[in-house]
Parts: C-alpha cells; sequence; structure tokens
C-alpha cells in the first residue's frame, strides 16, 4: 500500500493506493460506518460485509443534483444517523461528489471518506476536496470544498469496470502527464499496451503519479485562484463537447486537449512536435482527438453560455510543452476565432 497524505488548511487527506476495500473498517475505528453506493457497484459487490446501513443511488451523472441529495438525506434520517456516525462513499466520481456534499452539509457535518471504485475516481474525482452537484444541466454549480479522511484505490475494483470507464480515467491520467509531468508522459508512451490491459503494476503507478501532481497542485492552491486552474486542460473545450456533443467524458476531454494543444501551437507557444506527441499518446489509448464538422460552432456556443467565465474573458489552459502547462486570460471573441482557425485547418 502507498499513502500520499495531502494536507490543506481545510484538513488532511490520506490516499491510500493498494489498500483493499475489504479492510475499510481498520480506518474508521469505533465509529459507525454508512455507506453510500449506487446500484452497480452494490450489485457487483457485497459490500454488507463491511456495513449493514448501505444507502444505494441510482447510476451516472443525471442524478448529480439536490434531489438525489435530498433523498440521501431523508434516508440517513431514517437511518437515526447522529455525528457519531462515518460516512463513506464507494463508487465513482458521482457516489464520492454527492457523499462529499452530503457529509459536509448534513447536521453541519460528519466525518468522512471514500473508497473510490473508478479509475477516474481514482486519479481525479475522489482527489483534492471537491464536490458538488449540478443544476439545470450547469456542471458543479453548488458546492463545498471538503477533504475526506481518507480515499482507498483499490485497483483490483477496476477489473469490473466497463472500457468506456476506463478510457475516462485515462484521459485524465494523460492530462496529469501532459501539464506536470514529462517523465509520466514518456512511462505512458512506452507503456500504453500493458496499461490499456489494465496491468496491475502499471496501473497501481499510474494512479500514484497521478495522485501525486493533483495533489501537488491542489495543495498549493486548494480553492482555484491560480495555479489548480491548469487541471482544466482540455476541460474548457471538452466540457463544451460534453454537453453539446453528447460524448463520454474521457473523449470529450481527449479532443478538448488535443484542440487546446493546437490552439496552442497557433498562438506560438508550443512547437508543433509537442501537440503531435500528445496527439498520437491520445491515439494509443484509443482516445478521439478529431473535431467534427460542427464542433467548432457548438463549442463556441458554449463558451458564451459557460457560466463559470469571467466577464468576456476565459482562464484558458495553454500548453507549452510536455510537462509544463500554463493559465493565461484569452477573450472570448479572440478564443472563438482561433477555435474556428484551427477546425478550419483541420477539414482543408
Ligand atoms: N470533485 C471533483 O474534483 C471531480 C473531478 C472530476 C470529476 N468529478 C465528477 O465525477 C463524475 C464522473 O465520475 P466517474 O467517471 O467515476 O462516473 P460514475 O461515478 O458515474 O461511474 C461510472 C460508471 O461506472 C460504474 N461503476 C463504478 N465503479 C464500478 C466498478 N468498480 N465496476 C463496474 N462499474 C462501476 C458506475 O455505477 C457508473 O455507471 C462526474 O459527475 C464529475 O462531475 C468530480
Amino acid at each position: 500500500v502507498e499513502t500520499i497524505t495531502i494536507a490543506t488548511v481545510r484538513g488532511t487527506s490520506h490516499i491510500m493506493v493498494g489498500e483493499r476495500w475489504q479492510d475499510l473498517l481498520r480506518h474508521i475505528p469505533a465509529r459507525r460506518p454508512v455507506v453510500i453506493t449506487d446500484v452497480n457497484v452494490d450489485a457487483l459487490y457485497p459490500l454488507n460485509v463491511i456495513c449493514e446501513d448501505v444507502i444505494t443511488i441510482g447510476s451516472g451523472e443525471r442524478l448529480q443534483t439536490l434531489d438525489t441529495i435530498r433523498d440521501v438525506y431523508q434516508r440517513l434520517m431514517a437511518l437515526e444517523v447522529d455525528r457519531s456516525c462515518f460516512l463513506v462513499g464507494i463508487g465513482g466520481g458521482v457516489v464520492c461528489d454527492i457523499t462529499g456534499f452530503v457529509a459536509t452539509t448534513f447536521l453541519r457535518g460528519l466525518r468522512f471518506g471514500f473508497i473510490a471504485t473508478t479509475l477516474l475516481a481514482q486519479v481525479d474525482a475522489a482527489i483534492g476536496g471537491k464536490n458538488g452537484v449540478n443544476m439545470d444541466g450547469f456542471k458543479n454549480m453548488i458546492g463545498t470544498f471538503n477533504p475526506p479522511e481518507f480515499v482507498i484505490c483499490d485497483t483490483n475494483l477496476l477489473q469490473t469496470l466497463p472500457v468506456r470507464e476506463v478510457q475516462n480515467g485515462f484521459a485524465e491520467i494523460i492530462k496529469h502527464a501532459a501539464i506536470a509531468d514529462a517523465a509520466l508522459f514518456a512511462f505512458l508512451e512506452q507503456h500504453h499496451q500493458s496499461a490499456r490491459a489494465l496491468d496491475d503494476e502499471v496501473i497501481a503507478k499510474l494512479v500514484v503519479d497521478s495522485v501525486r501532481i493533483k495533489s501537488s497542485i491542489v495543495t498549493a492552491d486548494e480553492t482555484e485562484n491560480g495555479l489548480r486552474r491548469i487541471l482544466n486542460f482540455g476541460h474548457t473545450l471538452g466540457h463544451a463537447l460534453e454537453r453539446t456533443a453528447g460524448l463520454a467524458h474521457g473523449e470529450a476531454v481527449s479532443r478538448g486537449m488535443a484542440a487546446a494543444a493546437a490552439l496552442s501551437v497557433r498562438r506560438g507557444m508550443l512547437a508543433d512536435n509537442e501537440r503531435q506527441r500528445l496527439q498520437t499518446l491520445l491515439e494509443a489509448f484509443q482516445l478521439p482527438v478529431a473535431l467534427e464538422t460542427g464542433d467548432a460552432e457548438k463549442i463556441c456556443r458554449a463558451l458564451r453560455q459557460d457560466k463559470k467565465r469571467e466577464g468576456r474573458r476565459i482562464h484558458f489552459v495553454w500548453l507549452e510543452k510536455i510537462g509544463k502547462a500554463v493559465v493565461k486570460p484569452i477573450a472570448l471573441r479572440e478564443l472563438e476565432e482561433l477555435i474556428h482557425d484551427i477546425s478550419r485547418r483541420a477539414s482543408s
């Protein structure tokens, strides 16, 4: 088991990579555990061996709403949960976000931890203390910053994960390497086949390295005023595509990263051979990179509606080289022109 500790002003999280989910109780001594999970995880794993009280929600991001939160509050009340209880979210990013939000607000705050069961949750969603729900179709409009006491990343759980979900995790691992770790990027270039086959040693290294990268960024900027924004590499465009083109998160972020790299080249910030390396790696992981006809217009429309934009400018994440990203604001209009420009070049 490799433990990475993230200490911030809001609390300390221990991320345990390689710990078994069955050993959960070791980490919550003398507390009544209450588990929140989703229907798929509940059907696959006998969680009742570790906990009597299991609250199950449906699956999918569609459920990441205040209605689900209210439903969970009611079930906690029915179980007579008090402040001596310990909440454990066992699932992917949706379960972790909901558990973190509920634990922060129910009875003004309960202790909580996660068992992250998807690759995306292990390398990204469960790490960093952000939790939230969507509102009227807009992502993460409501939420808090509050880190879990621990995150168990049991890589054995990934064996039951559908391929599309595994791909979502790889997109975030490649993002971490691209923005902050050239050595990890080179490792991915060498080991993409064993990674895709979920080789245990390779996956454990990828999870540990990703957690380290994300945690060092989060430690430096917990509430996203500056550096943490580099984690949005590929996401400004990716979210727009996810919402409008109905793509999986990983596919959308992959296209978003390829496009953000192309924009960086157009602005003279990135050498074209570095962009090509990123594209080749994404393709090696069978992730899509091309913008399709109509994508540029969809992205621009979504950017204009982006609730998190600051006035007419957007904090955009640019790539300077493999392993280094920077955040620089750009006028929305200029960004739109660049997007149309790269999409015209790609299709000519
Ligand atoms: N808080 C953050 O910092 C942060 C960061 C990134 C993403 N997120 C959130 O995370 C969510 C996405 O997370 P996700 O990709 O884990 O999605 P998810 O939680 O919906 O899980 C994906 C699917 O896999 C199933 N599943 C989970 N574990 C499984 C297992 N071991 N075997 C088989 N099936 C399993 C789930 O039931 C679900 O159908 C998004 O809603 C996003 O908003 C949050």
